[in-house]
């Protein structure tokens, strides 16, 4: 069984400023369901507007982005937002004014579960992280691994099938950085959700099941673990 969410993300293209800034331009990609990738590239290359675009956080200017057979153009992406994806942020955007349980909770708000349900299920995940001691904290007195421990939990919040994470350990020390990403890989496995996690760190995107990365507004480099480049293996997934 796959929790995991497929992606395919074919010739999208999205400029600013006019058309000045070309941060993609006809960039694909296609993850499979509960597929570990991660995505590198130069400052500037377009990371983050990727994954704002597969987030549906912003829309495209051409080309189409398909999540399990939906194309996220089809009007209202609030449900998708909330339900099918989970996001985890360079910083770790978590309400100052909100515990750590409080923070967790906020996804599920207007989705249905009652107090008790969300507290619930908010205390599960915090102990998932090993944040469970530290549920009544506020962000500000936690340290920057346990705050993005929190944005973690947040993430998972509502099940997503696809997770999306933008530099999570990039203001993190290297151990703590390791930590968390021991942590987001043993929540993939057990949840087999689909997983892109932009680095600029090469050991850091070495850890995923595949490589990708940023060049000119397009993906790169697309060979899963393991097969050497030219050797037979399943069709490239990247165009
Ligand atoms: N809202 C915006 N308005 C104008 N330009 C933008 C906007 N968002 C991104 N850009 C520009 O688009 C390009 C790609 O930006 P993006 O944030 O996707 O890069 P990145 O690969 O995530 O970089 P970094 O590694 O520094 O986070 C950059 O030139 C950036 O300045
Ligand atoms: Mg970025």
């Amino acid at each position: 069984m796959s929790r995991g969410a497929r992606v395919v993300v074919d010739g999208v293209s999205k400029a600013f400023d006019g058309g000045r800034i070309r941060a993609l331009n006809e960039a694909s990609l296609e993850l499979e369901p509960g597929e570990f990738a991660s995505l590198t590239g130069p400052s500037g290359s377009g990371k983050s507007t990727l994954l704002n675009l597969i987030g549906a956080l912003d829309r495209a200017d051409s080309g189409s982005i398909v999540v399990d057979g939906t194309p996220l153009d089809g009007g209202d992406a609030s449900e998708y937002r909330a339900a099918t994806v989970g996001f985890v942020f360079q910083s770790h955007n978590l309400i100052p004014t909100l515990t750590a349980l409080e923070n967790v909770q906020v996804p599920m708000l207007g989705r249905g579960a009652s107090r008790a349900e969300r507290v619930r299920r908010a205390r599960g995940l915090l102990g998932e992280v090993g944040l469970s001691a530290r549920a009544d904290a506020f962000p500000g007195t936690l340290s920057g691994g346990e705050r993005q421990r929190v944005a973690l939990a947040r993430a998972l919040a509502n099940e997503p099938r696809l997770l999306l994470a933008d530099e999570p350990t990039g203001a993190l020390d290297s151990a703590t950085g390791g930590q968390m990403l021991e942590l987001l890989e043993r929540i993939r496995r057990e949840r087999g959700m689909t997983v892109l996690l932009v680095t600029n760190d090469d050991a850091v995107a070495a850890r995923a099941g595949r490589t990708l990365g940023l060049l000119d507004g397009r993906v790169v480099g697309a060979s899963p673990l393991g097969e050497p480049p030219g050797s037979p293996g399943p069709p490239p997934r990247v165009r």
